[in-house]
């Protein structure tokens, strides 16, 4: 559907051109035809559906460059199509998927694969980043070059770090060749064997096998070491260790094209929650306390961390049934992190809404690539992906209620201010006052605090 849309009166924010200010945009197509802040300088032309949005922030269509959506092989956890429907819940019209599937994306026809399933499934975007090693087993090169030629949008092993110097070199080296940028899983396997949460007092109460912070850190100083002579654009993953940000920091400072991500749980959770051995709080890296909450909200703060990612890590609920330490790690976040963000960065005023919104648009857009394409922007004849944030939205997160296919929601039950109302990708609205494109247009589970 590309009917016309008239976006009228919201508060429009665009990070690559610094605009904040009052206006209308107007969605003719698949392409962002008018952008206007000067008061009713804009009119809907005939036929337009016109969208009131005063008291609403407008802003590019969210990017989430670290989900995982199990296709190939992990289908009864997620699939390309329910992982690209709940993104747009969440306010997110574009996904940087991660090759730990089964197979795993290492060849071309795997990274094509994935794009045509993503074309299929008419929600987000989904853009692919390739294993920077065969198999994901670190031992040897994959054939980066024709998968960044078949679509591949960056490369990681996520899941698991590239955990040999040597390695890393050649890996860093292809990647600044190719300019695309490689993104760490920052484990040092040597380090976190047995590990199943942060090392410290609670798991030591709890009698868990404990996961340093220092397993983090010293592959992040090693990389940048490392990438003084590459020069690749080199992304740390889920900072969440205090630690990594210290190191992050010098590497920027030098001028390093190094760059980090900060997700939802590592900005609201500590190792406290895992006091009632529920799985659902297991996760790698494991929460920490909250000086490293602490020390990454200061990296954010200070622009040492400039991207926000979920890592969204979709399992079964037999899989997350199992003990602590039998229970495979990671959570779910692409429908609450909105919220969460929102929460951990605005209410605590360490950030305003214009560079929340460079953290999840415009930022990660060019740790992918994106941002020559017009993703992660708000530009005339750029393309339309527009989500519109309703910030007095006051809503209790409910995993039952989700659309992805599993539950393992940490922050189920939290109430929380803030959700997407409407979403547009490519000038197509998935998301109206609320609800999905094809459901009835009252939204689900809302109340209005304003
Ligand atoms: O908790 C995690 N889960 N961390 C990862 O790095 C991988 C992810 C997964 O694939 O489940
Ligand atoms: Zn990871």
């Amino acid at each position: 559907m590309s009917h016309s849309h008239f976006l009228r009166g919201g508060r429009i924010i665009d990070p690559d051109r610094g605009m904040d200010a009052t206006g209308d945009v107007l969605i003719v197509g698949e392409t962002i035809a008018a952008i206007s802040t000067r008061r009713g300088a804009l009119s809907p032309p005939e036929g337009a559906v016109t969208i009131d949005c005063e008291g609403m922030i407008v802003t590019p269509g969210l990017v989430d460059p670290h989900v995982h959506l199990r296709e190939p092989g992990g289908e009864s956890k997620e699939t390309i199509a329910s992982g690209a429907a709940a993104a747009i819940l969440g306010g997110f019209t574009t996904l940087c998927c991660m090759p730990n599937t089964n197979p795993p994306i290492d060849l071309p026809s795997t990274v094509e694969f994935v794009l045509q399933r993503a074309r299929a499934a008419s929600g987000a975007r989904v853009f692919p980043s390739g294993a920077a090693t065969v198999g994901r087993r670190g031992e040897q090169l994959a054939p980066m070059g024709a998968m960044a030629k078949a679509g591949a949008v960056a490369f990681t092993d996520d899941g698991d770090c590239v955990a040999s110097a040597g390695m890393m070199g050649k890996v860093l080296a292809v990647c600044a060749s190719l300019d695309k940028a490689f993104m760490q899983h920052c484990q040092d396997p040597t380090l976190t064997e047995g590990g199943v949460m942060n090392a410290g007092v609670v798991s030591a109460r709890l009698g868990l096998g404990g996961w340093p912070s220092v397993a983090e850190e010293v592959i992040i100083e090693r990389d940048v070491r490392l990438n003084r002579i590459h020069q690749c654009r080199y992304h740390a993953q889920h900072l969440s260790a205090g630690g990594s940000v210290e190191i992050i920091r010098r590497a920027r400072g030098t001028g390093q094209p190094v760059s980090a991500e900060a997700s939802p749980h590592h900005l609201l959770l500590t190792d406290d929650a895992c006091g009632t051995y529920d799985p659902v709080m297991k996760v790698n890296p494991p929460l920490r306390t909250d000086a490293d909450i602490r020390a990454i909200i200061e990296g954010i703060v200070d622009g040492t961390i400039t991207v926000l990612a979920t890592d969204h890590a979709p399992h079964t609920a037999s899989e997350k049934s199992r003990d602590f330490s039998e229970a495979p790690f990671g959570m779910i976040g692409i429908e609450c992190a909105l919220p969460l963000y929102m929460k951990a960065l605005l209410d605590s005023g360490a950030i305003e809404w214009p560079r929340l919104v460079a953290l999840l648009t415009l930022e990660p857009a060019r740790l992918l690539g994106l941002a020559e394409r017009g993703i992660g922007r708000l530009f005339e004849s750029g393309p339309a992906d527009v989500t519109v944030i309703d910030p007095n939205h006051r809503w209790t997160i409910d995993a039952q209620a989700m659309r992805s296919k599993s539950r393992n929601c940490p922050f189920h039950g939290w109430q929380v201010r803030g959700r997407a109302r409407e979403v547009f990708v490519a000038g197509s609205r998935l998301l109206s006052a609320g609800a999905p494109a094809g459901a009835p247009q009252t939204s689900t589970h809302a109340t209005h605090a304003n």
